[in-house]
Formats: C-alpha cells, sequence, structure tokens
C-alpha cells in the first residue's frame, strides 16, 4: 500500500510536464550526419516525443578480439552546437549506465512503472548539456566481447583503457563534438573508474593529437578510498541507529581498515558481518525508504550476497530508489524485441540478454585501486575542476566515508560549510576547497537524482558553469 502512494507521488510532476514537443524542423548540430546517422534513434517504443535527436549503438574497441561497447548518446535540448559533452557511468563493477543513469536518474526518458512505456524526465540533464550514457566493461548491458579470455581480466586498468579506445572512436562518429569541452560524471563504483579515466585523458593529452577538452570531473556517492569507505559505512551505521555500540565498538577494537589483512581477523569479520546482516533487512541504499517485496524471490538473493562477500572489497551496486522495485521494470523493457531493435543491438529475432547489473562481471574483476585519491591530485594540478556530492541518507557509500576520504587529501578550505538552497529550501550543505567542491543532498539516497531531481539539475548547472550553490534563500 504504502508503495503504491509512493509511486503517484513519483509520477506526478512527469505528469504534470507531459506535453511533448515535436521535432520540429530537424534542426541539427551538424549538417554531415543528422537524420541520416545509422544510429540514430527513430522508432523507440513508448517514448514521447521530443525534439531533441537521439543515437544509439555499438562502439568497437578491439577488432582483434571483437570487443564493442553499447553507448545511447542525447543531444542537448537547448542549442547543442553550444554545449559541452558529459559521459555518465554508473559503478557495480558490472553495472549498467543505461539502465540506472540514462532510465532511472538523468536522462529525459525514464522508465515507466508497467515496463512497457517511457516518461518524459523534466530534470533531464540533457537540457544543459549532450548526455552519453555508456555501458562499461564488457559482459555489461549490451557491450560484449566475442573472446571469452577478455573476461577474465576485466579491473580498473582494462576498463579505462576500453573506455578511452571509445572515447577516440565514438568521437569519429561524431565528429562535431570533438572539440568541445568534456566531462566526466558518475557515482558509486564509479567514484574509481571516473578519476581513473580522467587520468589516462590527462595523460595521453600530451601528444596534441590525441586531445581531448576535458574540463572536470563530477562524483556521487563516490568509492573513493577503500579504507575510508569502510570507516564510513561502519561509523554511519552506527550513528544512524542500525548497529548496537557493542558491535561499534568491536569493530573500533578489532578491525584495521588500511591494513592489508583487515578481514584475517575472525573478530573484525563477524562484527563486519553483523552491520551487513542488519542492512540486509532495509535498503542500504536509501535508508528511510521501503524495500523491494516482490512476488516471488528473484534476483534480490543474488545481489545481496555477493554483499556478504567481505573478503571482496568491492561493492555491489543495487538500486535504492523511490520506487526500489525499478530494476525490474528496466529489465522488462530493455529484453523487448522492439526496445532491442530501436536501439540499433538485435534484429529483433535473436535478442540479447540484458541484465541491470552482471554479477559475474563483478565477482570475476581482477584488479580495483584501493585509493583514487592520489589520482585527485594529479587532476587537481592540471587544472581539472572536481566536484563530489553526496546524498545523506546512503549507507552504501555513505556521506561520513566521502568525508573521511577528502579529509585525507587536506587540501586548504577556501569557502567554510555552510547549506546551500534551492527553491528557499536548503538542499543540503557544501564547503569548499582549493582544486574541490564537496556537497550534501539532504535527504537523498545513493542514486541522489531519483531522489531530488529538481535539485541535482540545479546542482549539475551550477557545476557546468562553474558558479558556487546559490547560498541564499532566494
Ligand atoms: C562478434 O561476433 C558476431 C558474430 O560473428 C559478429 O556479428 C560481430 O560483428 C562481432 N563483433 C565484433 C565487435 O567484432
Ligand atoms: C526544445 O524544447 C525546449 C523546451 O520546451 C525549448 O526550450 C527549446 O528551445 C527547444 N529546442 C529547440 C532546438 O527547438
Ligand atoms: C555477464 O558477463 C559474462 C562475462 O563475465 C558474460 O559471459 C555474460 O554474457 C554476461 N551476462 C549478461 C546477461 O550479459
Ligand atoms: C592500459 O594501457 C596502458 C598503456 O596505455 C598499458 O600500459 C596497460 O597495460 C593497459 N592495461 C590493460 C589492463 O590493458
Ligand atoms: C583481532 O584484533 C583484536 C584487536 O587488535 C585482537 O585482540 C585479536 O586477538 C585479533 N584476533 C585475531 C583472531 O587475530
Ligand atoms: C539471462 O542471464 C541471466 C543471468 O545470467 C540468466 O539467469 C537467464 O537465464 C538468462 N536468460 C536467457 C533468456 O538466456
Ligand atoms: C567468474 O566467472 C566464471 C565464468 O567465467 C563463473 O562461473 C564464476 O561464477 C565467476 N566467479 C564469480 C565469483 O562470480
Amino acid at each position: 500500500m504504502l508503495l503504491i502512494i509512493s509511486l503517484i507521488l513519483f509520477l506526478k510532476p512527469l505528469e504534470i510536464f507531459g506535453r511533448s514537443h515535436q521535432l520540429a524542423n530537424n534542426k541539427k548540430s551538424d549538417t554531415s550526419w543528422g537524420s541520416t546517422h545509422e544510429d540514430l534513434v527513430t522508432d523507440l517504443p513508448g517514448q514521447p516525443s521530443v525534439n531533441f535527436t537521439h543515437y544509439a549503438g555499438h562502439v568497437t574497441v578491439n577488432e582483434n578480439n571483437g570487443r564493442a561497447l553499447f553507448y545511447w548518446f542525447y543531444e542537448c535540448s537547448i542549442a547543442p552546437e553550444s554545449k559541452p559533452l558529459v559521459l555518465w557511468l554508473n559503478g557495480g563493477p558490472g553495472c549498467s549506465s543505461v539502465g540506472y543513469g540514462a532510465t532511472q536518474e538523468i536522462g529525459p526518458f525514464l522508465v515507466d512503472s508497467d515496463g512497457f512505456g517511457l516518461k518524459l524526465n523534466p530534470y533531464s540533464w540533457n537540457k544543459e548539456a549532450n548526455l552519453l550514457f555508456l555501458e562499461s566493461p564488457i559482459g555489461v548491458g549490451f557491450s560484449y566481447s566475442n573472446t571469452s579470455g577478455d573476461y577474465h581480466i576485466i579491473g580498473d586498468d582494462f576498463t579505462a583503457n576500453d573506455t578511452y579506445t571509445f572515447l577516440h572512436k565514438w568521437l569519429l562518429k561524431f565528429p562535431s563534438y570533438k572539440k568541445r569541452p568534456f566531462y566526466i560524471a558518475g557515482e558509486s563504483y564509479a567514484g574509481k573508474y571516473v578519476p581513473e579515466l580522467a587520468e589516462v585523458i590527462v595523460d595521453k593529452n600530451k601528444d596534441p593529437s590525441l586531445f581531448i577538452d576535458l574540463r572536470g570531473i563530477l562524483l556521487g556517492n563516490p568509492e573513493t578510498c577503500d579504507a575510508e569507505d569502510w570507516k564510513g559505512l561502519v561509523d554511519y551505521a552506527w550513528s544512524h541507529a542500525v548497529i548496537s555500540d557493542e558491535t561499534h565498538k568491536t569493530i573500533s577494537d578489532s578491525c584495521d581498515f588500511h591494513s592489508d589483512d583487515t578481514w584475517s581477523n575472525q573478530t573484525c569479520t563477524q562484527a563486519v558481518d553483523e552491520v551487513l546482516k542488519q542492512y540486509k533487512e532495509i535498503d542500504i541504499y536509501s535508508l528511510y525508504t521501503s524495500v523491494c517485496i516482490r512476488d516471488t524471490a528473484s534476483s534480490e538473493q543474488q545481489t545481496t550476497q555477493v554483499l556478504f562477500d567481505t573478503k571482496s572489497k568491492m561493492m555491489p551496486r543495487i538500486m535504492g530508489g523511490y520506487d526500489p522495485c525499478l530494476d525490474d521494470y528496466t529489465s522488462s523493457y530493455y529484453n523487448r524485441p522492439d526496445v532491442q531493435k530501436a536501439l540499433h543491438v538485435s534484429d529483433g529475432q535473436h535478442l540479447k540478454n540484458w541484465s541491470i547489473c552482471n554479477m559475474t562481471v563483478f565477482g570475476n574483476w581482477s584488479d580495483t585501486k584501493e585509493s583514487v585519491l592520489p589520482i585527485y591530485h594529479k587532476l587537481i594540478d592540471a587544472g581539472l575542476k572536481i566536484w563530489v556530492y553526496s546524498g545523506d541518507t546512503d549507507g552504501r557509500v555513505p556521506v561520513l566515508s566521502t568525508r573521511y576520504s577528502l579529509g585525507a587529501l587536506g587540501l586548504p578550505i577556501t569557502r567554510k560549510w555552510r547549506p546551500w538552497y534551492h527553491q528557499k529550501q536548503v538542499g543540503g550543505w557544501v564547503e569548499e576547497y582549493k582544486g574541490l567542491t564537496f556537497a550534501t543532498f539532504r535527504g537523498a539516497g545513493h542514486a541522489v537524482p531519483t531522489f531530488k531531481p529538481s535539485e541535482s539539475l540545479a546542482f549539475f548547472t551550477s557545476f557546468l558553469n562553474g558558479q558556487s550553490l546559490p547560498f541564499q534563500r532566494i
């Protein structure tokens, strides 16, 4: 019952916006492709009519092995030729940026609760930028390799390399974006991907022929430094009444998260298991919303099992949204033959098996950087703009983890902690450092734009424009 009520509240603002915009006079940002581009999406089932173009398809990143990554690109709805290009990545590792970012968070078309249609998102980030979503690495969503051995070596490094190759190949398909200001954004495990990719770009930019005009990165509830992230997870669970004082004390006494063999101490491992056991009862990604109660015990079991693998320092990405069943609707939608055909991933007969998170990719992840903080320093020195935000009701990569991580960076504060406002209310708090801005979203879970769409769009706009967040109640 509660779930049904929340659903209606969620859909209301979208319906108000329901008036559609016709594709008026086919105004394109580049006359060389436009309506004849092979990847142009023309008949996406259930799509509301809009006045911007969008493209989807595979880009081959390695011809010998037959590796191809799937992208979906939405041009900006207002003056695309004068707007930057933004790449969005979700995490996992192993989760889809199309399933989460594009259709549950910041894209123009959000998946409808019946799994058969799409809703226009009035707060889509393509109002401010040309938005590129990538399913990365191979094994995620529609991205694949024809060489099975490739799947045994995927990790952070492999992913950054393939994504970098993808960018150059993609720019060949869309040449008018080659000199465009470029940003990379992402959340969760993309807290690792985004700085790692930015570092590759900064390094390769030394060769002028490879230059990509990277201006900055944006990170939401990002995994950053494993030791600080774990400490934050535990402290947050305690300070939000999820675990007892005793469990917290045991962890404080027996767990050394900075050590190489944290999990060899049984006392520590058992106490951390207790934390995860409590979180299994609620939605760790959104402490104060309902969990998805399914008719059948389906994929949920599978994902929580991985969560309990304390030997892995990596973290799965399970959706925690206003409607936590949305993952199921998304899977129904992307496994439809007509949808796969419209997105140029199959002929509508031989279907691809699409899943929102690939647990095999997650389970076989072969290398991960324990901390990307050294990369932050490098990117700051290279003059990139770095903004980090945190939904403060997420228990997975909680605001405390991010504060511990940024604390370890030791950057000088340039504007001290203060509230920021959106429509006369406090959106959260913000602190500016030399080279980095950190902001919280009050009352938002892990996937912030799902919970605070209007605030998120305003925040994204400030980021792109390089403006401080509003500090007055106006
Ligand atoms: C992978 O193999 C299929 C089937 O042979 C082929 O159609 C496809 O083009 C290959 N992919 C790449 C990226 O080479
Ligand atoms: C598309 O629609 C938006 C929203 O109504 C409007 O602001 C914008 O000017 C339109 N863009 C074009 C290229 O017509
Ligand atoms: C998941 O990834 C594995 C490789 O790790 C791949 O073989 C499989 O096809 C992928 N599953 C789906 C549903 O995409
Ligand atoms: C990534 O690319 C760099 C060179 O640019 C190379 O040294 C490294 O081995 C590559 N890593 C993987 C896993 O392919
Ligand atoms: C775990 O750590 C605690 C505190 O450092 C220590 O007293 C205990 O002996 C350790 N247990 C094991 C099994 O190493
Ligand atoms: C798709 O992949 C999932 C997970 O690997 C598997 O459980 C399911 O049976 C597959 N479905 C089809 C139609 O192959
Ligand atoms: C690793 O991949 C293999 C298939 O390539 C799969 O059978 C196995 O379950 C995976 N391991 C984990 C931990 O997911």
